[in-house]
């Protein structure tokens, strides 16, 4: 697996050839900084593997929720990528950068008609209904448009993945897809389908996932109902989910994309492919985070530092409103320092300056001594980082910027002035 682009050259911290210290001279703190060969290598891994793995025809569909940035989608574009979707702001997000709306699918709940009938007109490719009703709506709207949806029904196949609750998906419980016994029904029921067309099936079990039993498992219960169906489906899609690493201790069980690709090719030939004669069924991937994660740094400076009886706190001028997971999921995110030192570590905890007790970067850590503004960074969150700021304590979100192949930075977002905020 393509891991991050960061390394240390005389105690100062690079991604590829670009000093960070160097870019943070000419900005202030925080910003985001990717990194463009990151981004590109892991989709062209992702591709790859899947091709290698003998995958019919696969469309990789990048979750646009993990991280929306306009020259990142341009660049997954041009590599070939289509676009999983979950609202009317992301689907004009995609077609402004160029992405095919035959490449298009739109997942959701809560698809409004709004949403429904701008979705129609740019004829996507599926529609991933996760509700008889939302079904109903569609084929109403379509008709109304004199057009025909092409839909795919979002299975729930109850299984339990581990993974943080917030970010689980695919059981009985979670309020995601459709259990196979209604879309069976929904099936029979005419009156849902005279501008609708069944074309394909979909999974999406979670978020995060580094343990495959139940990617497994799902994969099998898709396979068992499109069989079930007995339709000339189109498309198979099993969805995102596949994790990354962003603890060392993660990295021993980490799947390679090569081993996730193994697994989805010969969980689908076994139950589905070897038991259909010249199927002409192609297999859609959503990745968000595998693609995009570990492509990023958020940059930060020290504001001050506080001694209180028990605890050494050392407060960054990053917030949880520039980026969530730590405070939402107490998602664990490496810290580095941006200028190394030999000096001994302390115990301390990095926190930001918002008014809540979950605003912390790291809870009793060891970490070099610190001064007032030090540059430090938190790694591993391009995605989930952009795309969940915030505006909190009426703070302006933080620059986007890249480090392009070539060398060179780019500013992809100024960060947010005052003037901007409502
Ligand atoms: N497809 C669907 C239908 C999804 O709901 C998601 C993510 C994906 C694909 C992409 O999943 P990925 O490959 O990125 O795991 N904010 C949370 C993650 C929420 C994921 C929501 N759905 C976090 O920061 O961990």
């Amino acid at each position: 697996m393509k891991t991050r682009d960061l390394k240390y050259q005389s105690n100062k911290l690079y991604m590829g050839k670009k000093s960070i210290e160097e870019v943070a001279k000419k900005l202030p703190t925080p910003f985001y900084l990717y990194s463009e060969k990151v981004i590109e290598d892991n989709f062209i891994e992702f591709q790859g593997e899947a091709i290698k793995a003998k995958i019919p025809r696969p469309l990789i569909c990048y979750a646009l929720k993990a991280n929306s940035n306009k020259y990142i989608l341009k660049k997954l574009k041009k590599l070939g990528a289509g676009a999983d979707i979950v609202s009317g702001g992301e689907l004009k997000r995609a077609i402004d950068v160029g992405i095919s709306p035959k490449k298009i699918v739109f997942s959701g709940v809560g698809k409004t008609k709004e949403e429904i009938t701008l979705a129609l007109k740019h004829e996507i490719y599926s529609f991933n209904v996760e509700s008889v009703d939302e079904l109903r709506l569609i084929n109403t709207l379509a008709k109304k448009s004199k057009r025909k949806a092409r839909i795919c029904f979002r299975l729930n196949p109850v299984v339990n993945p581990i993974t943080h609750k917030y970010i689980s998906t695919g059981d009985k419980t979670h309020k995601f897809g459709l259990l196979a016994p209604d879309i069976m029904s929904a099936l029979e029921d005419k009156s849902l389908w005279t501008n609708s067309k069944l074309v394909g099936l979909s999974i999406h079990i979670g978020s995060q996932l580094l343990d495959l039993k139940a990617t497994e498992k799902a994969i099998k219960n898709l396979a068992t109902l499109a069989l079930l169906i007995d339709k000339k489906l189109e498309f198979l899609d099993v969805g995102g989910g596949l994790g990354v690493d962003y603890h060392p201790d993660e990295k021993t069980n980490l799947p390679s994309i090569k081993a996730y690709m193994t697994l989805v090719g010969q969980t689908l030939k076994k139950n589905y492919f070897d038991k259909l004669k010249n199927s002409k069924t192609r297999v859609v991937f959503e990745p968000g985070r595998r693609i995009i994660a570990k492509s990023a740094v958020l940059v930060m400076r020290v504001i001050r530092k506080k001694i209180t009886e028990n605890t050494e706190f050392v407060i960054v001028d990053g917030g949880m409103n520039d980026f969530m997971r730590p405070s939402l999921y107490g998602a664990y995110h490496h810290l580095l320092p941006v200028v190394k030192t030999a000096k001994k570590k302390r115990l301390v905890n990095i926190v930001g300056p918002i008014c809540e007790s979950s605003d912390v970067f790291a809870d009793k850590t060891l970490f070099q001594p610190l001064e007032n503004e030090d540059l430090l960074l938190l790694n591993d969150v391009g995605a989930y980082g952009y795309s969940m700021t915030s505006n909190y304590n009426l703070r302006g979100k933080p620059a986007e910027l890249v480090v392009k192949k070539d060398g060179t930075v780019k500013t992809l977002t100024p960060a947010q002035k005052f003037s901007e905020l409502s």
